[in-house]
């Protein structure tokens, strides 16, 4: 199978990407178990905090049954850096020519970001026709995903960012959607708190959510 069929294949397992946090890389088999036991087996954990590398080696190395990505990728770097972390696929908030060259050198797939007609156009002609559609709400959200569909209706996105348990409906039935991604199943205060029963009820909650 092609990388990118393989991202196909991650983007379908569940309706919604949780985007993690994680301060603290003890927290992150516990909370893969959690996300896991509400149904939710795909996460992307962002080069955001420090504990985001060991945090996906954990997981990987602890909770087979869940598909590990890194998000929040910048650079060509920090794609190495989740590469040997053993990162499942690698999620960045937009694109530039390093990264994407990166990409191709590399074994793992990727779902790239974009925004605006030229962001997505650019990045199909690259051969990713599965995007993350990011900043989503600021980025104008549902209008603007139903607007990019009609002239360009086989690009699919992941948007994340202002998504939550009330909108991701609204998202989920679009006609050119994958899936959603967002931070709402793992809030801070949960997270400091290790309350992983509540946590599984997010996820419980997010599973049962439906594409359109
Ligand atoms: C992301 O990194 O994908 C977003 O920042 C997550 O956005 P949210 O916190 O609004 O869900």
């Amino acid at each position: 199978m092609t990388q990118q069929g393989r991202l196909v294949e991650y983007l379908a397992i569940a309706p919604v990407v949780p985007v993690l946090m994680i301060d603290d890389a003890a927290h992150a088999i516990p909370l893969a178990e959690a996300l896991l036991a509400g149904g939710i087996g795909i996460v992307e954990v962002t080069l955001r905090t420090e504990a985001a590398l060991p945090a996906i080696a954990a997981m990987i190395r602890a909770v087979p049954g869940m598909v590990v990505g890194a998000g929040t990728i910048l650079t060509p770097t920090q794609y190495e850096q989740a590469s040997a972390a053993g990162a499942q696929f690698i999620v960045a908030p937009g694109a530039t020519v390093p990264l994407i060259a990166a990409a191709r050198q590399g074994k793992i797939p990727f779902l790239p970001g974009a925004a605006t007609p030229s962001e997505v156009l650019a990045l199909r002609d690259a051969g990713y026709l599965h995007q993350k559609f990011f900043p989503a709400e600021p980025a104008g959200g549902i209008p603007m995903l139903k607007a990019l569909a009609a002239p360009i209706p086989d690009v699919r996105f992941c948007p994340t960012g202002g998504i939550t348990l009330t909108n991701a409906p609204d998202y989920l039935a679009l006609g050119n959607i994958a899936c959603v991604g967002g931070s709402w199943l793992t809030p801070a205060a949960l997270m400091h708190a290790q309350n992983w029963s509540r946590i599984s009820d997010l996820a419980a909650e997010a599973s049962r959510l439906r594409l359109g």
